[in-house]
């Protein structure tokens, strides 16, 4: 199953582009599941270590159902709008409590794969720092990070959303991102489940 997970509190243009990339999967005969923060209740880590000792998160929230998905995914596809020049606190505080998840099995996130979706209002707003700090978090959790390839993708699909739905359905540039990634992680996925 691959997992896409969404940054946006807002349903706008990050969780229509990241919608739009499962719909692509699903055609080519991908199961898929997505998750948003939107709506979700899900608080910082507390370092309080608890997972540590007793191999489990102590906060009881939406994180758990997350928790479950992540455990179930092969793939994963990290989708967030840009603040600041990087993800957004609701997905970072995502990655934070994923330290339980390392902390009950060092090898949970072994042998999945993940791509990058950033969208920015502003056309060169931070997307690839954004798209960085999602493959710092691959990289140092042990899942395999997947770009789209250079000219056109590089290190992930990046849109240009001018703060609007509607402009972020005209960015061409953007889609042609997001297919040129989304054809390097299917190929991946193919290679990998053999
Ligand atoms: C707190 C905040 C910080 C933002 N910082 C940036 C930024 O650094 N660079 C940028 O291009 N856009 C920035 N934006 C604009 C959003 O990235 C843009 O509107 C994006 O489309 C929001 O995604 P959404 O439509 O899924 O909510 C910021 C928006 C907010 C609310």
């Amino acid at each position: 199953m691959i997992l896409g997970i969404c940054g946006s509190p807002r349903k706008k243009a990050t969780e229509y582009v990241l919608v739009e990339a499962l719909k692509i999967l699903n055609d080519a005969g991908f199961k898929t599941e997505f998750f948003t923060v939107r709506g979700k209740k899900i608080e910082f880590c507390r370092h309080c270590d608890y997972c540590l000792k007793k191999k489990k998160c102590v906060i009881k929230d939406d994180m758990n159902f997350l928790y479950s998905l992540l455990n179930k995914a092969s793939g994963l596809i990290i989708a967030t709008p840009v603040y600041n020049g990087g993800v957004s606190s609701q997905l970072k505080t995502i990655m934070d409590r994923c330290r339980a998840l390392a902390a009950s099995n060092n090898n949970f996130f072994k042998n999945k794969y993940g791509m990058a979706i950033a969208v920015g209002g502003d056309r060169i707003g931070g997307q690839e720092l954004a798209i960085q700090q999602i493959m710092t978090f691959y990289i140092l959790n042990g899942v395999l990070p997947i770009g789209g390839g250079p000219f056109g993708a590089n290190l992930g699909a990046t849109f240009w959303s001018k703060d609007t739905l509607e402009d972020v359905m005209k960015d061409d540039e953007g889609f042609r991102s997001l297919r040129k990634t989304l054809k390097k992680f299917m190929e991946f996925s193919k290679i990998w489940n053999k």
